[in-house]
């Protein structure tokens, strides 16, 4: 091992070629080129390698297999690409090698994130003294925000859950919505609420809890709302559930991990109105702002709720005086995730933000009309980034969406929304230009002419 940095250089240039080149190859990678991963397996070497070798192996087996996510025709799940200026960050960051646990073990770190945020909570207009943690997704944030509820709902009924568990306590009740996301489960199921007790409460046809159908809520009620579905991008009614919910003292959580971010844009604001009411906040950094995987951020409207929760110390690790990031998260060590998150918020600034969201959810809107121009059915109200489209029959749909994926222009998913096989098209890269969407659009027709059954051809 010697301390020779060229490797580093290296790096940058296989980084940068490999971002030169995205355009142009397939967004998924061939059989031949997964298959070429088989390179990897096998015992560890006895000998070592220098980190130049090491770099040129990791390019040569890894890049052609990786998923064209930072190009602009990947729009499958809801994966955000990453801003040029967080990607420099993050080598930065990996380069500090910070653990931001502690202030004292990062000043550094403990202040990109307190200031990303407060400009988080500034952007989705969520109260300014919330407490908040940096973890690595919305399902963390998720399990961050069950958590203080579920700190400060037993607390209230005189019960210690960090300290006495969850045998013998007073039982919380869970509502969410009939189209609430996995992860949401499974931050229920790691904070052993249990996924079967959770009451799911009706929606309506674009996936929104119906107020009219909300069972009874009481002070031992955790009610889960979303804004942004991840298949119709529909917000739920926050104003009047968190207005119900408080009403009987029920804590109220939102699962925003993308259409939260809709507050950063004049145009679409609106149908962020009420979501602020509520009592916890789950949202991603790596989906519409771009941050790069992974960053995920979890605010809680009283901040004792969430240091209830998170908070340990012990001889050798004493929080100080001021926030420290690790009393917060239900990490000890971590990366400093905030600097990434700073530095896309810094480069884009609150316009660049807006532009970010109106530009992805206009090409939603190309998407949409672009496809009902070619015959094809539009199953959601396009509210924002997401789309839903049905080629004809579930077994035309999943063929299409096959088609498309072996093709290599886009990679787009597939889904079923209320009984329909749908193709999800979730436009949520900085990176997309309207020629992608061009190009997509040829590519899908296309693939969707292929795979119709030639009796059901005009
Ligand atoms: C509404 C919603 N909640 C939660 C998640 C999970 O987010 P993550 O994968 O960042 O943990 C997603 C992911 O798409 C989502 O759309």
């Amino acid at each position: 091992m010697n301390n020779d940095e060229s490797h580093l250089d290296g790096a940058a240039r296989l980084a940068a070629n490999y971002l030169r080149t995205i355009g142009k190859r397939r967004v998924a990678p061939s059989v031949s080129e997964i298959q070429a991963l088989d390179a990897l397996s096998g015992p560890l070497p006895e000998s070592s390698l220098s980190p130049a070798e090491v770099l040129a192996l990791v390019d040569r087996i890894g890049s052609p297999a990786t998923i064209a996510t930072t190009g602009g025709r990947y729009f499958g799940f809801v994966n955000g690409g990453t801003l040029p200026a967080a990607l420099a960050a993050s080598w930065l960051v990996s380069a500090w090698d910070q653990n931001v646990s502690l202030r004292v073990m990062s000043p550094a770190g403990a202040a990109f994130e307190d200031v990303a945020l407060d400009w988080v909570l500034d952007i989705l207009r969520l109260p300014p003294t919330s407490g908040g943690a940096i973890v690595t997704g919305a399902t963390m944030a998720n399990f961050c925000g069950l958590a203080a509820a579920r700190h400060a709902l037993l607390r209230r009924a005189g019960w210690n859950v960090e300290e006495d568990g969850l045998f013998g306590a007073p039982p919380l009740r869970l509502v969410v919505g009939d189209e609430v996301h996995i992860s949401l489960l499974k931050a229920v199921a790691l904070l052993g609420l249990g996924r079967q007790r959770v009451e799911r409460a009706p929606v309506d046809g674009q996936g929104r809890m119906r107020t009219d159908a909300l069972p009874d809520l009481d002070d031992r009620t955790i009610v889960c709302v979303q804004a942004g579905n991840v298949n119709t991008g529909a917000f739920d009614p926050a104003a009047e559930i968190c207005r119900r919910a408080h009403e009987r003292n029920a804590w109220v959580h939102v699962d925003g991990a993308f259409g939260l971010w809709a507050a950063a844009s004049p145009r679409f604001r609106h149908l962020t109105d009420g979501f602020g009411d509520a009592d916890s906040w789950a949202t991603d950094g790596h989906k519409w702002p771009n941050v790069g995987y992974d960053c995920g951020i979890a605010a809680v409207r009283d901040p004792d709720a969430l240091r209830g929760a998170m908070a340990t110390a012990s001889a050798y690790f004493v929080p100080g005086g001021r926030r420290e990031p690790s009393q917060f998260s239900p990490e000890m060590s971590r990366r400093a995730r905030g600097v990434e998150l700073w530095a896309a918020l810094r480069s884009l600034g609150r316009q660049g933000l807006a532009a970010l969201v109106e530009r992805t959810a206009d090409h939603a809107a190309r998407f949409a009309d672009g496809l009902r121009e070619r015959g094809y059915e539009i199953l959601n109200d396009v509210v924002i980034n997401q789309v839903l489209v049905s080629f004809g029959t579930a077994e035309v749909t999943r063929a299409t969406v096959a088609r498309i994926q072996e093709d290599g222009v886009l990679w787009c998913g597939a889904t079923e929304w209320q009984g329909r096989t749908a193709m999800r098209i979730s436009v949520s890269s900085w990176a997309t230009s309207e020629e992608d969407v061009r190009l997509s659009l040829e590519a899908i027709d296309r693939a969707a002419r292929e795979c119709r059954r030639p009796e059901t051809l005009a």
